[in-house]
C-alpha cells in the first residue's frame, strides 16, 4: 500500500489500523490533536515495525486542520496509497437543546473534513492510477440516533458514490460500518458503555485487520462481524418507523 494517512491514529480504531499496516511494513503518516500522544506512538512504532513515520497533528474540525491533511495527501513527495478517514467521537448530546458549536464540531470533523480530504486523495490516486480511501461510518448510518446516524450515513452514501465515481481508475473507495467497539469512543462521549452486554463489542484489532482486508478485496462497504452483518440487513429492511422507534436517539445511551 505504500504510506498510509490515517486520521485519528492516536487511539481505538484508528491506531490499530495504524499497527496493522505498520506490521505489513507500510510507512505511516498519523494525524490527530494530542501531538505528544502521536509522537510516543511514532517513536514505538519506528522501533518495532522498522518504517518511516511521519505525524501530522491537526485539529480536523477546523478549515486549517483539514486543508492541511489534504495537502499531504495531495503532495507527490512520499504519494498516500491509502488515506484512512477513522477519526470521529460520540456528541455525547440531543442536537434539542445541546450545544450548537458541539453540533458543528461532529460536522466539520465527520463530514467536512471527510470530504476535504476525499477531494485531494480522489484526484491525487486517480492521476497516479492507483490507490484506496478508507473512511470510518458506523452501523448508526442504519439508524435513527440523531446527528451523529446523520453524519455516519453521509460518510457511507458518499464512499458509494464516490467509489462508483473512481471505477475502473485503480483507486478503491470503501466505507466501514462496525458496530460497537472497545475504545475510548464511549468516554469521551460521557456514554455509559456498560449498559450493552460485552458480546455487543468487537476489539479494535479485529475490526481494524477486518477493514484492511475489506480495502485489498476492494468492497465498497465493508461490515464486520456476522451479528452486525445480520443487525444492517434487518435495518434495511425494516419500516423506518420501526427503526425510529428501537434504534432513535435513545439508543445512544447519554449519561
Ligand atoms: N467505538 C465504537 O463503538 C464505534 C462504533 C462505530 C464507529 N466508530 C467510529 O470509529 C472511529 C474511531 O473511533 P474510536 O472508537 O477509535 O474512538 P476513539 O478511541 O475515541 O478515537 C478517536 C480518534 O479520533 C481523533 N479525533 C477526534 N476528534 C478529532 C479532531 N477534531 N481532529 C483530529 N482527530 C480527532 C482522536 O484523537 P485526538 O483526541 O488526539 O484528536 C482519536 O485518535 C470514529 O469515526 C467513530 O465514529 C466507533
Amino acid at each position: 500500500m505504500g504510506t498510509a494517512l490515517i486520521t485519528g491514529a492516536s487511539s481505538g480504531l484508528g491506531l490499530e489500523i495504524a499497527w496493522e499496516l505498520a506490521a505489513e511494513g507500510n510507512d505511516l503518516v498519523l494525524v490527530a490533536r494530542n501531538a505528544e500522544r502521536l509522537a510516543a506512538i511514532a517513536e514505538q512504532m519506528k522501533q518495532v515495525a522498522d518504517i518511516q513515520v511521519e505525524i501530522l497533528p491537526s485539529d480536523l474540525s477546523t478549515e486549517a486542520g483539514a486543508l492541511a491533511v489534504a495537502d499531504r495527501v495531495s503532495s507527490t513527495n512520499r504519494p498516500i496509497g491509502l488515506l484512512v478517514n477513522n477519526a470521529g467521537f460520540g456528541l455525547g448530546q440531543d442536537v434539542v437543546g445541546g450545544d450548537l458549536d458541539r453540533e458543528l464540531e461532529g460536522l466539520d470533523t465527520m463530514v467536512r473534513a471527510i470530504l476535504i480530504t476525499c477531494h485531494a486523495a480522489a484526484a491525487a490516486m486517480k492521476q497516479r492510477g492507483y490507490g484506496g480511501i478508507l473512511n470510518v461510518a458506523s452501523m448508526s448510518a442504519l439508524t435513527a440516533q440523531g446527528t451523529y446516524s446523520a453524519h455516519k450515513a453521509w460518510v457511507r452514501t458518499f464512499t458509494e458514490g464516490l467509489a462508483a465515481s473512481l471505477k475502473g481508475t485503480g483507486v478503491t473507495v470503501s466505507a466501514l460500518c462496525p458496530g460497537l467497539i472497545y475504545s475510548e469512543f464511549h468516554e469521551r462521549s460521557h456514554v455509559d458503555s456498560s449498559q450493552w452486554p460485552s458480546i455487543a463489542f468487537s476489539e479494535p484489532s479485529t475490526i481494524a485487520r477486518i477493514a484492511i482486508d475489506g480495502v485489498r478485496h476492494g468492497r465498497v462497504i465493508v461490515t464486520p462481524t456476522v451479528r452486525y452483518k445480520v443487525a444492517a440487513a434487518m435495518l434495511r429492511v425494516a419500516p423506518r418507523s420501526l427503526v425510529r422507534a428501537f434504534a432513535g436517539p435513545g439508543l445512544s445511551g447519554r449519561e
